[in-house]
């Protein structure tokens, strides 16, 4: 099947659905995504959105907070343009009907968490990313010119290189949509689209231990590398300091905002510790906070540390913190009468698909917005709840740069061929596609973590090619399933990321290796690019 549409979003988390809906004022929309349709990172953000509400707070701080966690690699008018439109952007999403919590006085009630010198965190109590997506969901149900298609995987973008012999191929690269998988049906379908939008978020699931929900698999990065666009920091892996340490609780995501509201990160002897490795103790940047914590427990022997928030009355914690106690109590962890077992797991992607300020890839007809790009923002680390602002922010700028693309040209499709899968069989051996991925995890989270070296990460990209091979021998040869789609896509990213990690010989930010535990400013104060260069 061939399906037809202006605008072809991929992804349902904030950027995309944020995007569609502006998008659906021009023309018709098709959002594809690959599992239900809320499933996304957007769903389970904790701590809220930064934004300059408070009278005694500025744009400026803001982005002083932002320039200075990403340690000299944001670029400044990209950082700008996300705080100046942050207030407006947060306007929209209280007007769709996102709950965010208030105080009396009726003013948005803000939240503060690491590295940000002022309260500026919107929220909604600790679950705003719920409210935000089912808000988004809302508007887009109700409107006419958006079809969501639940359970669709993008597979490859559709580029010249599916159209024309390699000999014909033009310098300059267009997106025409994306070959997608009905999982259900077991089909591929054309998507064709005047302009593509990519929104497919992080890539967590890389590494053994995460945040991120099992959507996170690099697809955005992946895809793009694989049809040319230049990717940027992969690298940049953010741990989140504070993720629950229980056997059963799969990296559940304790909010900095409990930092922010008077947590303090304890040893289990219950000696603080953040005070000897920075002025805003545990209040500091994730970089590090997660590196004291790495730290603190090589030195101890001891899986995890702390976090203590029982000096606050249990009210108080059961109203700002409703999701994070109940989640803790069904471990029988009480966090009004007990410190809160934690530890670092991977969460955010800083690199990505590198884009400019309007959003564009390099490559034509291809924009894209939210946690896969690379927008200059974050540089060597973001700071907290400065994600969604991002997303939002480049979800509207990528809405207005495609319809400027769409209304400005004549569209003649090029004969786009069906999905060839002839050659392929249905393989049984499902069992090499678990086994990979535990692969590929274990070997990112021993060798390519919190701290490096270039010993390790020579060894983890030696490794990573030979995996790399076996995998795209079976898809060669395989039916395509989504597992297969995500294990291929993950094995790409590993290596973008260690490549990256590679060609950085100095220590900044997230990035940190014992061979080069410096900053290098005159060697390394720029980004780091990717781009394969056989296509
Ligand atoms: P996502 O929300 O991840 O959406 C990606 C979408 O793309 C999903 O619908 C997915 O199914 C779809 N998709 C992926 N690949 C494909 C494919 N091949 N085909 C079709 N569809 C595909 N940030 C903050 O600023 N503040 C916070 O408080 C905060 N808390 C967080 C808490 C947790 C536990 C986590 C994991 C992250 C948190 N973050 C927070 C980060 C933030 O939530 C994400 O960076 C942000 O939501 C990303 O939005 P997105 O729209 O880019 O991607
Ligand atoms: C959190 O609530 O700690 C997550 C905030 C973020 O990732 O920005």
């Amino acid at each position: 099947m061939s399906l037809h549409t202006d605008y072809l979003v991929i992804g349902s988390g904030i950027a995309g659905l944020s995007a569609a809906i502006k998008l659906a004022q021009k023309g018709t929309v098709a959002v594809v995504t690959k599992k239900q349709k809320n499933e996304s990172n957007t769903n389970y953000a904790q701590g809220g959105i930064a934004a300059v509400f408070d009278e005694g707070d500025s744009f400026d701080r803001h982005i002083q907070d932002t320039l200075q966690a990403g340690a000299g690699l944001c670029h400044e008018d990209a950082v700008r343009l996300i705080v100046e439109q942050g207030p407006e952007r947060v306007r929209e999403l209280f007007s769709l009907g996102v709950p965010f919590t208030q105080k009396e006085n009726g003013r948005f009630d803000l939240g503060r968490e690491g590295g940000h010198h002022h309260h500026r965190i919107v929220h909604v109590k600790d679950h705003t990313g719920r409210d935000v997506e089912q808000a988004l969901l809302a508007a887009v149900k109700s409107n006419a010119n958006i079809t969501l298609y639940e359970h669709h995987v993008a597979i490859e973008l559709i580029t010249e290189h599916h159209i024309f012999s390699p000999q014909l191929q033009p310098m300059e690269l267009h997106c025409w949509g994306a070959y997608v998988l009905a999982v259900q049906t077991n089909q591929i379908d054309r998507f064709l689209a005047k302009a593509t939008i990519l929104a497919t978020g992080g890539c967590g699931q890389v590494y053994q231990h995460t945040t991120n929900p099992a959507i996170a698999t690099g697809d955005g990065v992946a895809l793009s590398y694989r049809a040319g666009a230049t990717i940027g920091n992969m690298e940049f892996m953010q741990f989140h300091p504070t993720s629950l340490y229980h056997p059963e609780a799969n990296s559940f995501l304790i909010s900095e905002a409990v930092r922010g509201f008077g947590g303090r990160l304890i040893t289990k002897a219950g000696e603080s510790f953040m005070e000897k490795y920075h002025p805003m103790a545990s209040l500091a940047p994730r970089d590090v906070v997660a590196r004291a914590i790495d730290s603190e427990m090589k030195k101890s022997g001891d899986p995890c540390v702390y976090l203590d928030i029982t000096h606050k009355s249990a009210e108080e914690i059961k109203s700002h913190f409703p999701h994070i106690y109940e989640n803790c109590m069904n471990y029988k962890i009480d966090i009004t009468q007990e410190p809160i077992p934690v530890v670092p797991a991977a969460h955010y992607a800083c690199g990505g698909v590198i884009t400019d300020l309007q959003a564009r890839t390099s490559i034509g007809g291809l924009f894209a917005a939210g946690e896969v790009t690379c927008t200059g923002v974050h540089g060597a680390n973001r700071l907290a709840s400065n994600s969604l602002l991002e997303a939002v922010v480049f979800a509207h700028v990528a809405s207005e740069t495609a319809v400027g693309y769409v209304e400005s040209r004549r569209f003649d499709f090029p004969d786009i061929p069906r999905w060839d899968d002839s050659g392929t069989f249905n393989s049984e051996e499902w069992v090499l596609i678990s086994h990979d991925q535990m692969e590929i995890k274990n070997l990112m989270w021993d060798y390519v973590g919190i701290v490096r070296s270039t010993l390790r990460l020579e060894r983890a990209l030696s490794r990573i090619r030979l995996i790399r091979q076996e995998i795209e021998n079976f898809y060669r040869r395989t039916k395509i399933t989504e597992g297969l789609i995500e294990l291929r896509n993950l094995a790409t990213v590993a290596q973008l990321i260690i490549q990256s990690a590679l060609m950085r010989k100095e220590s900044r930010g997230l990035h940190y290796t014992t061979d080069y535990p410096k900053k290098d400013d005159e060697n390394f104060l720029h980004d780091t690019v990717l781009q394969r260069i056989d296509v």
